[in-house]
């Protein structure tokens, strides 16, 4: 029996912060222990809401993918590769841009929703639309059964699914395999300000963050606004942010003492903060070791070791499609 194909992707668009480590990361590297795992850096789609300004690009790619190899993702174990190394997608998101009927991409949700929200780029264009084509074809390509994304995902894999079922409808095959999302289960990490942690809402705390930046980030972050003096019994379960962060830092013992101790308000919360922040700067060391001693490896080549994997794959995948669609091959 072959091992599960699971593949996900991320956009180059900024630094990595503790959303995507808790959100994302955590789940690929359990993921990568018991399945085939592509991951890639999905920089055409980046291309798609930075294509004024796509300077940033190529060194938010190379930041993606030290970060990759900080947290523990490992070119041994996963297939690690970026877009538009592999052509191959391009030409599959081709040959499906002929049979998608735009309806299809017009009404996707989060394509509606992006086009209302996002006021300071003009997002009225061909490849914009076809964003969720380009995912098909990234999925498709290497007949991926498995996709981990989050919630907001999850229209974009319903039509990679329309998509399977058009082509091997319109061609008679039962050539592409329909994949299904694995939710990530972590929900949405908080930040500083209690909306959901990102670098657009300037409440992020970044895994390249400076300690003490670290220690000021979380210093800031929101508690029980009821407890004014720390004689005050707080309620960390409904009225705290910083304890959504606590949970993911502590055991299910730790979490309890915690909670008896504000309720009974013997912890304050600047002490219980400064000791949050401890914890989590001790995990993010581990993070900035592994990634100095990733600066001195060759990452280029696992990048290109990578991207030559995937290639093999890509280009057979194209090949086959080709033949099924023009039934033989002119040359
Ligand atoms: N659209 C995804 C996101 O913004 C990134 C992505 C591109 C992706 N291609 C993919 C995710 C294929 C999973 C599978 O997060």
């Amino acid at each position: 029996m072959s091992k599960i194909r699971v593949l996900s992707g991320m956009r180059p668009t900024g630094p990595l912060h503790l959303g995507h480590l808790h959100g994302v990361l955590k789940n690929w590297l359990e993921l990568q222990e018991k399945y085939e795992c592509f991951y890639f850096i999905a920089d055409w789609h980046a291309l798609t809401t930075e294509y004024e300004n796509p300077e940033n690009i190529s060194e938010f790619s190379k930041e993606l993918f030290l970060e990759w190899l900080s947290v523990g993702l490992s070119p041994q174990k996963s297939t690690l590769f970026i877009q538009s190394a592999i052509k191959e997608h391009a030409e599959l998101h081709l040959l499906f841009s002929m049979f998608i009927p735009v309806p299809w991409l017009e009404r996707n949700p989060s394509y509606k929703e992006m086009l209302q929200n996002i006021q300071n780029k003009d997002l009225n264009t061909y490849g914009f639309l076809g964003y969720p084509v380009l995912q098909a074809a990234d999925i498709l390509i290497y007949k991926a059964q498995k996709v981990p994304v989050g919630v907001d995902q999850v229209p974009h894999l319903e039509l990679t699914r329309e998509i399977a079922r058009r082509f091997n409808f319109l061609y008679r095959v039962n050539y592409f395999p329909e994949p299904e999302p694995i939710l990530s289960e972590v929900s949405k990490i908080p930040g500083i300000d209690g909306r959901k942690m990102s670098k657009s809402y300037g409440n992020a705390i970044f895994l390249n963050d400076l300690p003490e930046v670290v220690k000021e980030k979380v210093m800031n972050y929101v508690t029980d606004i009821q407890r004014i003096k720390k004689s005050d019994p707080g309620d960390p379960e409904n009225r705290c942010v910083a304890f959504n962060l606590i949970k993911l830092y502590y055991s299910n013992e730790e979490i309890k003492e915690i909670i008896r101790d504000c309720k009974n308000a013997v912890l304050g919360c600047v002490e219980c903060k400064k000791r949050l922040a401890d914890k989590i700067i001790s995990e993010l060391e581990k993070i900035w070791d592994k990634r100095l001693e990733m600066e001195k490896e060759d990452w280029k080549e696992m990048l290109y070791k990578g991207v030559e994997t995937a290639r093999e794959i890509a280009h057979q995948t194209v090949e086959e499609v080709n033949i099924i669609i023009f039934r033989k091959k002119l040359i």
